[in-house]
């Protein structure tokens, strides 16, 4: 049941190509240090084929941070997944909370990406959590069991296998304020237990980030739980000693 570890940038609307060069060239410095960890940046979209060109040959890998699920067609400000894979782009973050709370994201949107995602090869970095007033309504469980169940409804036992999820509290994103490792691991462990009752073992082998202020000093906690399998962070992917701090940790 070992699970490799995966920490995954999320640069957000953050960096001009320019700027994303010099960030990854300052990773690529470090790349010897990354170890065993499946280390990914998601970079804005103009900067994906700058940054692509730049890890070729490195351990680092790349992702985007939305994919429609048409193929091509009518849908202006939208990318489809053989564009990604052209670049070529290999993680897409599907349904991530900015999105969901910002442009209308909704379970179903989430789960017609995540299939086009799948089916075009790439690898579904599906955002599952969350808000303030849900978790102080004791809703969590049935935000995370609507959101996990809706994101991967229809989907095979192996492509579920090859979806990473992220869960990512609302109320821990850009507020400093992180989960605890006790409220970290249940909510880990209730979604993979809800993945193991709708899709049997495979469970075993969906990694299940946490992202929502991580930093190098709360990483290595959080990444010691057991069903922990890595972090999807937003503001410490954007210095080379901070994500290095966190990758060192995995
Ligand atoms: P922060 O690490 O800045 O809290 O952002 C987390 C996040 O939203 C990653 O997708």
């Amino acid at each position: 049941m070992s699970r490799r570890k995966l920490i995954a940038g999320n640069w957000k609307m953050n960096k001009t190509a320019a700027e994303a060069l010099s960030l990854v060239n300052g990773l690529k410095a470090e790349a010897a240090k990354m170890g065993k960890a499946d280390v990914v940046v998601c970079p804005p979209f103009t900067a994906l084929a700058t940054v692509a060109g730049a890890v070729k040959g490195t351990p680092i890998a790349v992702g985007a941070q939305n994919v429609h699920w048409a193929e091509n067609g009518a849908f202006t400000g939208e990318i489809a997944a053989a564009m990604l894979k052209e670049i070529p782009v290999a993680y897409a973050i599907i349904g991530h909370s900015e999105r969901r709370q910002y442009f209308g994201e909704t379970d179903e949107t989430v789960n017609k990406r995540v299939k086009a995602a799948l089916a075009a090869g790439l690898i579904p970095i599906m955002c599952v959590g969350e808000t303030l007033a849900q978790r102080q309504a004791n809703e969590t469980d049935a935000v995370l069991d609507r959101q996990t169940r809706g994101g991967l409804a229809g989907l095979t036992a192996d492509q579920v296998k090859a979806t990473v999820i992220a869960y990512e509290p609302v109320w821990a994103i850009g507020t400093g304020v992180v989960a605890t490792r006790e409220q970290a691991q249940e909510a880990h462990a209730f979604i993979r237990k809800l993945v193991r009752n709708l899709h049997g073992n495979v469970a075993d082998q969906v990694r299940i980030l946490y992202g929502g202020s991580m930093k190098p000093d709360n990483a290595k906690e959080l990444l010691a739980q057991p069903d922990i399998d890595g972090g999807l962070i937003g503001g410490a992917s954007l210095k080379v000693a901070d994500f290095m701090g966190i990758i060192t940790c995995a």
